[in-house]
């Protein structure tokens, strides 16, 4: 927090040297080499440099008007015009206490809050939720946590897959070959088992293909029976998904499976082939290039053999139906029109694997011709694969694939039979507790700490390994400072108030540290990477330890009492907070 103060001076001070200059991007980041200071500045020497000013001439200027005395010992000049600021002790003390008293987590919401759709999880009916599913659900969920946080309006949509070629099959499967026990005992698995069934069966006998063709035409054009048996699959599949959800504490404001949008799919077919933006193609309506954009920048464009080539979207196939794509166009024209929450978002999220990067970036492209006036900006935030110990992608011994809930079930067993063997004297009731804890948290935790674009190989004993950047070792790290409260039965130091002492390394260390929980948060929002703040948090646990070890809390005195209580309160805070935001929830004992 203490840094948008240093921004916001040296913003004015900038301001008053350069009237016209784009204020905007004079930022104050933590100091990347400690020996100069707290906090720098390197913005001064991009606006000399469009200006070809002197860059130390012009830094020399700025810091004659800026006044950072407050919180400030020394702002210098560094190299070519760098400016470092280091941290007064008593700005350092104060803004700790105040976290302490609970007025701040070193976090401002914003003033600009902007509209933020975020579009994740999104499973497909009739199928279960498998590990792929997975780290959509758990990425998505924690951005739009943080946004949240930060002051963010947010409209979290679940765009499941309730509409498409696979109900053909799986009418087909439900009129033939439905076992009404097995429907009933496990929904979801007896749905899959059609869809096998009659896939297989497609595969040898055109005739049974055709029916599924038919089913489906039937299905589309409103049939009541058809539409009978696909309302009835959804409903049991969201019964599933929402168990799920619940479990891993999980809201969506809506969820419009793909078939909300089937009755505006025409209108946007008609609309985009009258923009001239898409053209009959081999008796289909596709998009093509509009040729305005470098080939390899071209999202409508393949190169093959050294050949640039037609890469088009369909959005209307020669038998008339419409696909994945068209969808997405009327899903974002719906958005766009304030969906059914009211307002315009700023900007829409879609979490999904690497596999559908084209998609999006047609998607979007072609959403920026069809509608050039609107301002939105649209990310595209995917992720890699999930690997077994073979690194081949993640399966089960038989070589099916993995399925979330059973997942979930193993984390949970997993994580009890740890805390049981730590802690034999709890009850069975706390065990069940903590090993739920700790198993979701373990599962969510590794998949968020890593780099979301690399695959990653999954594994139970590091995820649950209580040492290491995992969810057990800061779960765990959080309890042991709740404990330092309950040995010293004090209930929290913000009533304690007075004066704050600062002077070991160790407790300086922690409390910079801490000073930058606003600035990591900010970072993943804008950068869409949830491990920027599990690194973090593991490097707060690193620098709590070292001060713990070094620096007695309850035996201590006075101001320093205070400050090593204030540090632990807060560290306890910040860790709580930052852990939520990534989905993961704490415990008071482990
Ligand atoms: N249902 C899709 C899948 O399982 C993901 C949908 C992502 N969202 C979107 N607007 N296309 O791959």
């Amino acid at each position: 927090m203490l840094h948008i103060f240093l921004e916001q001076r040296l913003q004015d001070a900038v301001r008053s040297i350069l009237p016209d200059a784009d204020i905007s991007r004079v930022l104050v980041r933590p100091a990347t080499d400690t020996k100069f200071g707290d906090y720098q500045s390197n913005a001064l020497m991009s606006l000399a440099k469009e200006r070809k000013m002197n860059p130390r001439q012009l830094a020399t200027d700025v810091k004659a008007k800026l006044d950072v005395s407050e919180w400030c010992d020394k702002v210098e000049i560094a190299g070519a015009g760098f400016l470092n600021f280091t941290l007064k002790l008593s700005a350092i003390g104060q803004a700790l206490s105040g976290a302490a008293r609970g007025e701040h987590l070193f976090f401002q919401k914003t003033t600009k809050p902007r509209t933020v759709v975020v579009d994740f999880s999104s499973p497909n009916i009739a199928k279960p939720m498998h590990v792929g599913h997975i780290r959509s659900t758990i990425l998505g969920d924690s951005l739009a946590r943080i946004l949240r946080l930060l002051g963010h309006r947010v409209v979290t949509d679940n765009h499941i897959g309730d509409w498409g070629t696979q109900f053909g099959k799986l009418l087909v499967g439900w009129k033939k070959h439905l076992d009404k026990a097995a429907l009933e005992k496990d929904p979801i698995g007896e749905m899959e088992r059609l869809y096998k069934l009659v896939n297989a069966a497609c595969e040898q006998d055109p005739a049974v293909l055709d029916e599924a063709r038919q089913e489906l035409v039937n299905l589309q054009s409103g049939d009541e029976t058809n539409l009978g048996i696909w309302r009835e699959m959804i409903a049991l599949s969201e019964t599933q998904f929402e168990r799920v959800y619940k479990r891993l504490g999980i809201k969506f404001d809506c969820t419009y499976g793909e078939s909300f949008y089937n009755p505006m799919l025409k209108g946007v077919v008609e609309d985009l082939r009258s923009a001239g933006l898409a053209k009959e193609s081999d008796g289909a309506i596709a998009i093509l290039s509009d040729g305005k954009l470098p080939p390899k920048e071209d999202p409508f464009l393949v190169q093959r053999d050294g050949e640039w080539l037609a890469n088009p979207a369909i959005i209307q196939k020669d038998d008339g139906g419409f696909n994945y794509a068209t969808t997405d166009l009327a899903t974002l024209q719906f958005r766009m029109e304030g969906g059914t929450w009211g307002a315009k978002p700023d900007e829409i999220i879609y979490v999904t694997d690497g596999r559908q990067q084209l998609h999006f970036r047609q998607i979007f492209r072609a959403f920026r011709n069809w509608h050039p006036e609107i301002d939105v900006k649209l990310a595209h935030v995917w992720f890699g694969s999930i690997l077994g110990e073979d690194n081949k992608p993640f399966k089960t011994r038989s070589g099916e694939t993995v399925k979330l809930e059973g997942l979930l079930d193993e984390a949970e067993e997993r994580a009890l039979k740890i805390v049981s063997e730590k802690n034999k004297e709890l009850t069975e009731q706390t065990r069940l507790e903590i090993a739920r804890v700790v198993g979701l948290g373990s599962i969510k935790y590794f998949d968020l700490s890593q780099n979301r674009q690399s695959d990653y190989v999954f594994s139970w004993d590091k995820m649950l390994s209580l040492q290491g950047n995992t969810a057990p070792y800061l779960q765990y790290a959080y309890t042991r400072v709740r404990s330092i409260f309950r040995k010293g039965e004090l209930q929290d130091v913000g009533s304690t108030g007075g004066d704050i002492s600062l002077d070991a390394l160790e407790e300086l260390a922690l409390a910079k540290h801490l000073l930058n929980f606003g600035l990591v948060l900010e970072a993943v929002a804008e950068d869409y990477r949830p491990n920027f703040l599990c690194t973090y948090l593991y490097e707060l646990s690193g620098h709590f330890a070292r001060f713990y070890e070094n620096c007695p809390v309850l035996k201590s005195e006075g101001a320093q009492r205070t400050a090593r209580l204030a540090l632990c309160e807060v560290t306890a805070k910040v860790l709580k907070q930052g852990l939520e935001v990534l989905g993961i929830e704490v415990t008071e004992t482990m």
